[in-house]
């Protein structure tokens, strides 16, 4: 086990804060309530840039006296292509590492979108999937709702689809209006955006998240199942031997990593060598298992794949590799 903190430690926690825009149209309050959630400790963000395609939203001059960088430029009389182009020029500029969309009313290209996939999130006052596009409120008290509320989502090519992060239900009281009920709905989207925005920019050291990860991956290998261990997840071929184990902060070494089944000692001391800081000889295991390290900040989710069928491998029966390479050279 390596002694203290490794360069890749290192590396993680140099990382920082992650580096946000955020992009608006309106009121800006969205945009407020994301930026003093990043002024309190342990957030996981800071916002690096506010933009907008109107020289007047109001939440500009908010930006400009909290001291952040701002960008506005009027999307009227421009291709869209050129006006998306332009904004994220600025953004990129700004160093940013993702985008908060908060009140953005514009519809952007899929070139753009494609541009910043999964690293842009939107906030819709609606519980998604009910209620895409406009008059959200309106749409929800005609239809006789008991609630109304909002949806943090990963942008897609679609509008107001996505992944979905985090929502929030609100009451309707008697007598809501539209106006009533957006009001409320908009603390409630105050309280979720932060929140969400900030669990998901650190998402590669949740431990949840990476055990999520692991897990689809795993089970895609013919035959998998899932079981728990000492309290790790691990992930075997049913009826027979297991090939990974995910460890996380295992005797408080606080690390999480996924142990993959290897050759043997040789190959786990080529490994550890080429990269003490990512490759460990976990504890309590042989040595033809080899930790490997997920909370880097920089895991290849492709490799991991590669690890675990690699895996796999070495613990399925000839019957199942015979058919598993019949089935390949198909
Ligand atoms: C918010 O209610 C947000 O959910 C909504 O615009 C409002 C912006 O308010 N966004 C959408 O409808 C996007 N489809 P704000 O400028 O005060 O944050």
């Amino acid at each position: 086990m390596p002694e203290g903190p490794t360069p890749a430690d290192h590396k993680a926690a140099a990382r920082g804060k992650a580096k946000v825009a955020v992009l608006i149209s309106g009121g800006g309050s969205n945009m407020a309530a994301l930026l003093y959630a990043s002024r309190l400790p342990d957030c996981a963000y800071e916002i690096v840039l506010v933009a907008s395609n109107n020289p007047e939203a109001g939440g500009l001059a908010l930006a400009k006296a909290e001291g952040v960088p701002t960008f506005a430029l009027p999307h009227q009389g421009m291709a869209r292509a050129d006006h998306d182009a332009a904004m994220d020029a600025a953004i990129r500029a700004a160093g940013a590492e993702y985008i908060a969309l908060a009140g953005y009313m514009r519809i952007l290209t899929a070139e753009f979108v494609d541009k910043w996939q999964g690293r842009m999130l939107n906030i819709h006052p609606s519980l998604l999937p009910k209620y895409p596009g406009l008059h959200t409120h309106e749409r929800a008290l005609a239809a006789g709702d008991s609630h109304a509320g909002c949806s943090v989502h990963v942008v897609t090519a679609t509008l107001d689809e996505g992944p979905l992060l985090g929502q929030c239900a609100v009451a309707v009281a008697a007598g809501d209006s539209a106006e009533t009920l957006a009001a409320r709905v908009l603390f409630a989207e105050h309280q979720l955006y932060a929140r969400c925005l900030g669990a998901y920019v650190a998402r590669w050291r949740d431990p949840a998240w990476l055990i999520a990860q692991v897990r689809q991956r795993a089970l895609a290998q013919p035959e998998a199942e899932e079981s728990v261990s000492h309290g790790m997840a691990c992930f075997g071929i049913r009826g027979g031997k297991k090939f990974a184990y995910v460890s996380a902060n295992h005797h408080g070494d606080d690390r999480t990593a996924v142990l993959v089944k290897i050759s043997g000692v040789d190959e786990q001391a080529t490994w550890i060598e080429q990269d003490a800081a990512r490759y460990y000889r976990p504890a309590y295991f042989g040595a033809d298992w080899l930790g490997v390290r997920l909370d880097l900040a920089d895991t290849d989710w492709a490799t991991v794949g590669d690890w675990l069928a690699h895996s796999w491998r070495e613990v399925a029966p000839k019957r199942l590799t015979t058919l598993h390479d019949a089935a390949e050279q198909r």
